[in-house]
């Protein structure tokens, strides 16, 4: 899949579970003694048919079945730092669910120190950014933080991600303040699959200072201008918003209105394993589909290193 080349860009929106490719699945189930109910990377690739989010989160959970030891998470995050540095993204924020490795039995220092291992090997600059799953108890995100107190120093923030719809960001406000008296910052998932509510939700009781996809805010335009005036980043999904359903094709894609209105639109991969693309497959296809010029695609590159967690002086290098 060899995409046009674009511009130096920052990617701010990628979930490092979500990179975990197929043929890596087979290879940590290999190494770690685990069976799985796939009988080859084609079978379980051809399962990858998703009608929306819930149908997603069900087998990139079974998947992290296989991430058990740190150099597991550090083989991760290895490898897609390396797509990184062949894709021309110079600064990477990650998601990581911390909870959904808990369950299992694998420690947080485990996870943390695999992905920090990777990170600190890196030539591309990246941070962390520990997300709290939203259809899980506002306690257990607490529990999660607490866990990740000695680890503070490797965390640039906390996310909120997962199955939105009946679960709204008002659930986790305690957790969110602790966060931020902590010094981490905050974003979260809202407006994906959710109401625009859940997006007004997100910056008024969690403090957010960007949103994750947000694509539904275009429903309530005066939180459309709101996200305008306060320069609130949104961290679009396109190739994933289309595998989830959200759009039933990439043509209909509403970026070109996002950008219309004045907002700052990044582009992301998401879960790029499980999505068709990473960050510049991504470019090319809203390129290809949605006729974005060549300004506008710098624009959005331009707006990752805006909208990232970087002190001005490095941003300025950016850029
Ligand atoms: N976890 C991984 N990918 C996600 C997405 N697109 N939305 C919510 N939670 C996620
Ligand atoms: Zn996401």
């Amino acid at each position: 899949m060899n995409a046009a080349p674009t511009p130096p860009k920052a990617e701010l929106h990628v979930h490092i579970e979500g990179t975990l490719e197929p043929e890596m699945v087979f290879d940590l189930a290999r190494r770690n003694g685990i069976e799985l109910p796939h009988e080859s990377v084609a079978d379980l690739r051809a399962k990858y048919r998703f009608s929306d989010l819930q149908s997603f989160l069900d087998i990139y959970y079974a998947n992290m079945a296989v991430l058990r030891t740190e150099a597991d998470f550090r083989d991760l995050a290895a490898a897609y730092l390396d797509r990184c540095a062949e894709q021309g993204v110079r600064h990477a924020e990650i998601f990581f669910d911390p909870q959904a490795h808990l369950k299992r039995g694998v420690p947080m220092e485990t996870v943390i120190g695999g992905l920090h291992s990777a990170l600190a090997d890196s030539d591309v600059s990246a941070s962390l950014i520990l997300c709290f799953l939203r259809d899980e108890s506002a306690e257990s995100a607490a529990e999660a933080l607490r866990l990740a107190e000695p680890f503070l120093d490797r965390i640039v923030g906390v996310g909120l991600d997962s199955a939105e719809v009946g679960h709204p960001p008002s659930k986790f406000t305690e957790v969110f303040a602790r966060a931020r008296e902590l010094g981490l910052r905050a974003v979260a998932h809202a407006g994906e699959e959710g109401p625009p509510e859940y997006v007004r939700e997100a910056l008024d009781l969690l403090g957010v200072q960007r949103i994750d996809h947000g694509i539904r805010a275009l429903e309530d335009p005066e939180l459309v201008e709101r996200l305008r005036r306060e320069r609130i980043p949104l961290t679009v999904c396109p190739l994933s918003n289309v595998r989830l359903g959200a759009f039933a094709e990439l043509s209909g894609h509403t970026l070109p209105a996002l950008l219309e209105h004045g907002l700052l639109v990044t582009v992301n991969s998401d879960d790029p394993a499980y999505f068709g693309g990473y960050v510049d497959e991504n470019f090319d296809a809203v390129r290809r589909e949605l006729g974005l010029s060549t300004e506008q695609l710098r624009e959005l590159a331009a707006n990752s290193f805006r909208a990232a967690f970087l002190d001005d002086r490095r941003r300025d290098e950016f850029l």
